[in-house]
């Protein structure tokens, strides 16, 4: 029986037996081919292929090459694009389809993978959220569901069948290139994002027949390189590995994730691609995860060229599938193919390994209902960009965007002085939305939406005649009336391409920010960019200081609505922002990463800690109070505490509660968020917010083989500036 006659009821009813009949009649070579995945490139009539490798602007289908493709290495998937409209994609993918099906001897459909990162950026007219760490920022998972429920809305019916997302790679260095992919540094938070995006990718999807898969990437590792570089060496210990950088994708899998994409990097000497204790030993055995593992660009050969862990292509691709990969993103070739059937002839890979890879990707096709509905639809088309989707995103944006200081400049008054906007990214639509945006890397406004918003067109439209725009390098006059936004930070990059020397913002930055100061008018820094650039130097001389990080397309109104006033600050920083580029710690530091010698304790090394944002409201936290001030492990103890909004504006308000083991087999965190809450409160209100201390679920720890510890003993509840202390008794 072909997959062409595979009826509904047999893929739905008994899919178990319909992947072993289909697997019981496919060689060896068919086999091999649905575990090669080729990017879109390879696909093209002379595409305009960029230098990277990443496709230009051009995308029509190479039918010839598709069919030899098909036809002689039977491959099963492809992946990546470009932003072009709904329509085309639906040309590109239905004839696609169609030509793989019909030159596949079992008819079995494709997969089709793209990085729908932030919103559907690959599909011009999606609607565009913030990055994630601008959601981390608004510490709601909900915008995260809805980032996932939106992509799925505007792809899913256009043959987009596999989203690379969510990251959950957890931010714990403030230099590598891809931090603003990450939710945050603390990993309840990217755990709880990240299962959020699953669960709405999926919900939105699972009653239609065009259901996507989502995949939790980068396992495992991938953002602390100790060089701060894209995928250079990283060393963690197991202890961090557990209980750092393993639970967001622990979580991942409870959100019922479909898929794992691998890091690309090294750890601790052994390139992730090739660790079987990673990628089937803790992956699979530890973690539970039975699906499919897809493998990061080119790196099964890299473990040859690059991590030189091998000796030869040959020898990559059997390292490779021995660790556990199930499908090799090649993806420019099929000597993938080749390899892997020699090395089956060969006997040095068992046939039953490639029926375990085999079944794996056929279940996912039928989970996706691909092979009763392979094709791409029109019916959505009315779906893309709906405004209520787009108030979804402004919404994040709004939430995302994190007041840092403000002395006296913001609200700026309705009423006095100009509003004199500059800044090398103050008219640039592409620094808000950042790199997986429209393309790989996009290095021209050109091809963003024409109505989307600049900082400079949102504040001209909110202060109009009173707002001008001030172009870097010309002159820059002002008076004490006046108000001056300066818009820095960095351009879009993507993985390697934000790889860079300092972590301070450029000189020429500097300069200008100098400028503004010297003339006696208020300055408002406003920060865009994928990773907090050190500011130390010129903070002082700033009014007010805002970081919007990667906003998204709805990001300049939500920040001229921020500085009017018509809107007040909610986010918290996901991170610590760093003030020194010779010193940095995450916010969950030991009493030792800040020195013995607490009294040489040289100027503070963070311009802003973990969880902090100001608001134009006032918060006073009082009455924390515990229902008591022990329990056993079995017993829970309620806290509660009391938030006051002091202010005259309403505002909303997230209570970051932290626990510190003050004595444990390991050095413990002086403090680690257990649980968070956002609400708004009316000025004057005073508002309860509670929670329920578990000791399982948030007073132990992992030791360095993963087993779960909890040790009874003293804590301290930490609540902003409020304590109260507990014992846990055996
Ligand atoms: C890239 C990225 C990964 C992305 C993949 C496909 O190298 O590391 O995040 O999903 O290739 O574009």
């Amino acid at each position: 029986m072909s997959s062409e006659n595979a009826d509904n009821q047999t893929t739905k009813s008994e899919p178990q037996a319909f992947v072993e009949q289909l697997i019981s009649q496919m060689s060896l070579p068919e086999k091999v081919g649905q575990m090669t995945q080729l990017t879109n490139t390879s696909l093209q009539i002379d595409p305009d292929i960029n230098p990277d490798g990443s496709p230009g602007d051009t995308f029509g289908l190479d039918a010839e090459r598709v069919e030899e493709l098909v036809s002689t290495y039977h491959v099963g998937s492809f992946l990546n694009g470009i932003a072009i409209p709904a329509e085309d994609w639906i040309v590109f993918m239905k004839e696609l389809q169609e030509i793989c099906i019909r030159e596949h001897r079992l008819g079995i459909p494709i997969i089709y993978g793209i990085d729908h990162m932030h919103g559907a950026s690959y599909l011009e007219g999606g609607t565009i959220f913030p990055h994630r760490s601008n959601l981390g920022a608004t510490f709601t998972p909900e915008f995260s569901r809805e980032e996932g429920r939106i992509i799925g809305l505007e792809s899913s019916h256009l043959g987009h069948h596999w989203v690379f997302a969510p990251v959950l790679d957890v931010g714990r260095n403030p230099r590598f290139p891809r931090f603003y992919e990450t939710y945050s540094e603390e990993q309840l938070l990217c755990g709880q994002m990240g299962a959020a995006f699953i669960r709405g990718l999926t919900e939105q999807t699972s009653h239609t027949a065009y259901r996507q898969a989502s995949c939790a990437k980068h396992f495992v590792g991938y953002s602390v390189p100790n060089s701060g570089w894209d995928r250079s060496p990283a060393t963690i210990s197991d202890l961090d590995l557990y209980n750092h950088f393993l639970p967001p994708f622990q979580a991942a899998i409870e959100a019922g994730v479909h898929t794992f994409m691998v890091n690309g990097g090294d750890i601790n000497g052994v390139p992730v691609h090739a660790s079987r204790r990673l990628l089937t030993d803790i992956l699979r055995g530890y973690l539970g995860f039975s699906g499919v593992v897809v493998t990061d660009w080119e790196d099964v050969i890299r473990l040859h060229t690059v991590h030189k862990v091998v000796e030869s292509p040959k020898e990559a691709v059997r390292v490779a599938i021995e660790a556990g990969i199930d499908i090799s993103m090649t993806p420019f070739d099929t000597e993938f193919c080749d390899y892997l059937i020699e090395l089956v002839e060969e006997g040095k890979i068992s046939e039953r390994r490639i029926d375990e890879s085999v079944a794996r990707i056929l279940h996912l096709k039928v989970d996706l209902g691909l092979f009763q509905q392979p094709f791409p639809s029109s019916e959505n088309l009315n779906k893309i960009g709906l405004s209520s989707s787009r108030r979804v995103a402004r919404q994040a944006a709004l939430e995302s965007i994190v007041l840092l200081k403000n002395k006296s400049s913001l609200p700026i008054s309705p009423d006095s002085g100009k509003v004199i906007v500059s800044g090398p990214l103050a008219n640039m639509k592409r620094a808000l939305a950042g790199g997986w945006t429209l393309r790989w890397i996009p290095d021209t406004d050109r091809y963003f939406p024409e109505k989307m918003d600049t900082v400079w067109t949102a504040l001209e439209y909110q202060f109009g005649e009173r707002a001008t725009l001030v172009e870097s390098g010309t002159e820059l006059f002002a008076t004490a009336e006046d108000t001056l936004v300066i818009v820095v930070g960095e351009e879009p990059y993507s993985e390697g391409s934000g790889n860079n020397y300092d972590a301070r913002l450029p000189e020429d930055q500097v300069d200008w920010v100098r400028k503004a100061q010297a003339t006696g008018a208020k300055v408002v820094l406003l920060i865009l960019g994928g990773r907090p650039q050190i500011i130390t130097e010129i903070e002082a001389g700033c009014d007010a200081v805002i970081w919007a990080g990667l906003p998204g397309f709805e990001g300049a109104s939500a920040i001229a609505d921020l500085i009017s006033g018509r809107e007040n600050f909610s986010g918290k920083l996901p991170f610590s922002y760093p003030a020194q580029t010779g010193h940095f710690y995450t916010y969950d530091h030991k009493l030792m990463d800040l020195g013995h010698y607490q009294e040489f304790q040289p100027t503070k090394t963070l311009l802003a800690p973990f969880g902090y944002g100001l608001s134009y409201s006032s918060f006073q936290y009082s009455h924390l109070s515990l229902s008591a001030d022990h329990c056993s492990k079995d017993e829970t103890i309620k806290a509660e505490v009391t938030v006051t909004n002091t202010g005259e504006k309403a505002g909303k308000e997230t209570v970051l509660w932290f626990i510190r083991d003050e004595y444990a087999s390991y050095t413990p965190a002086l403090r680690k968020l257990k649980h968070y809450e956002k609400r708004e409160i009316q000025p004057g209100e005073s508002q309860k917010y509670s929670i329920e201390i578990n000791p399982s679920k948030h007073l132990g720890f992992f030791d360095e083989h993963g087993t779960e510890m909890l040790e009874v003993g003293e804590f301290t509840l930490i609540v902003d500036e409020l304590e109260a202390k507990f014992t846990l008794n055996s």
